[in-house]
């Protein structure tokens, strides 16, 4: 470790335990460290350097922002926010958007429309249906929506409101609503980043969806990880052929300059009126520019072909590795967000990955999570698993 990297950092927090690397710089899929040393990097910041880095179409477009204006405020209208909300509404087929800077912010905005939307309708308590293994953000109500013991501890009293399900049984959500006029929303990932990369099946998008329409609740969809082009369509629940009314959207949206979103469709879209809801940061000129130019490079580029494509070799690769392995319990996800559960704790995979030059995630406490730019070609997929497959093998059978 360089000695002027701490083990602890003494004047912040001590909210995260960090590798003991320092990142200086990076160039497509790979970054260095400060001693120089390179990496290989599958985790994009989690999930969100949509275009690798120091792309070469982003960059003098942000030089060029930055030197014009970063920031204006919601006093006055930003033509970029404009152009961005009505390309988001022309991707996911919904009507109109909020503009914040982080993915909680964009889940409280949500949880607030599913309120205001039951108090429209004369619901004076309205409850929200949320997963177990959920992940939504870290403020008191989207930590309070979150299915994961850990983020709450310490934090209570919770938020109240939400009825807690498992994922992918719709008589599990029948049964737990059964007779309650108070519910108002169903919450939900497409696919689970934090809880360990569990896709919702297509068939339960598509229950949940006529569920929804049949009891008059909101389909609100958190987007924020598994959005923006990473399983290769705009959005993970296009898959299955449905629209939600709300989705909640952040990380790769702006290819590492900070944003949020919350996408309405009609039934969510007037919900909101002037005095309801704001931030100061949100929809501000630098990040609706990196909005613009994130989304206009994937199009140029065919970044969603290229995360299908990619992802499934990278994906079938896994799988003959892996698949059937002792101590393997298994290998999902779907386009670049990808994960191989362990069947036993393996944090240490990521500083060991990390010495090996290779950047992962373990979340979950036994999951590999894969979260690649989705700029990777196949021969980067096949430079990830040559270092990967070792670390893995050996940890295995160190703890067989
Ligand atoms: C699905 C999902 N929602 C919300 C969040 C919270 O986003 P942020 O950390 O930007 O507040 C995350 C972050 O990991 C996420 O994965």
């Amino acid at each position: 470790m360089p000695a002027f990297i701490e083990a602890a950092s003494p004047h912040q927090m001590n909210t995260y335990g960090r590798v003991p690397i320092a990142l200086s710089h990076g160039k497509g899929v790979r970054v260095w460290d400060v001693n120089g040393k390179c990496y290989l990097d599958a985790l994009a910041g989690i999930a969100v350097n949509t275009l690798g880095h120091a792309h070469p179409k982003l960059v003098p477009a942000l030089q060029d922002q930055v030197a014009k204006l970063i920031h204006s405020s919601n006093y006055y209208h930003v033509p970029n926010g404009e152009k961005l909300a009505a390309k988001l509404v022309a991707l996911s087929g919904m009507t109109n958007v909020f503009f914040c800077s982080t993915g909680l912010e964009a889940n409280e905005a949500a949880l607030k429309l599913a309120r205001k939307f039951g108090h429209d309708k004369g619901i004076a308590r309205p409850e929200v249906v949320v997963y177990d293994k959920a992940f939504h953000g870290r403020s008191i109500a989207t930590l309070s929506a979150t299915g994961n013991a850990k983020v709450q501890a310490g934090f209570g009293p919770l938020v109240e409101g939400f009825i807690r399900v498992p994922v992918n049984d719709i008589a599990a959500l029948k049964r737990a609503t059964e007779g309650n006029p108070n519910v108002v929303a169903v919450f939900m990932e497409a696919i689970q980043g934090e809880g360990g990369v569990n896709p919702m099946h297509m068939d339960y998008l598509r229950d949940v969806r006529a569920l929804c329409d049949e009891r008059d609740w909101l389909f609100m969809i958190d987007e924020v990880q598994c959005g923006m082009g990473r399983t290769g369509k705009w959005f993970a629940h296009q898959w299955a052929g449905i629209l939600p009314d709300v989705m909640p959207l952040a990380k790769g949206l702006g290819s590492g300059v900070p944003i949020g979103a919350v996408v309405a469709g009609p039934k969510a879209a007037n919900i909101f009126q002037p005095g309801n809801h704001g931030t100061t940061f949100g929809g501000n000129p630098l990040a609706m520019r990196a909005g613009v130019e994130t989304i206009r490079i994937m199009e140029e580029d065919g970044l969603l072909a290229n995360a299908a494509r990619v992802g499934a070799h990278l994906k079938a690769a896994l799988e003959r590795e892996f698949g059937g392995l002792r101590g393997v319990k298994e290998v999902r996800g779907h386009g670049l967000m990808l994960g191989v559960e362990l069947e036993r704790p393996c944090g240490v995979l990521v500083a060991r990955c990390a010495e090996a030059g290779l950047l992962i995630s373990v979340t979950a406490d036994t999951v590999i999570r894969i979260v690649p730019p989705l700029i990777l070609s196949e021969a980067e997929a096949d430079e990830i698993m040559a270092l990967l497959v070792p670390q893995v093998r050996a940890f295995l059978a160190e703890t067989a």
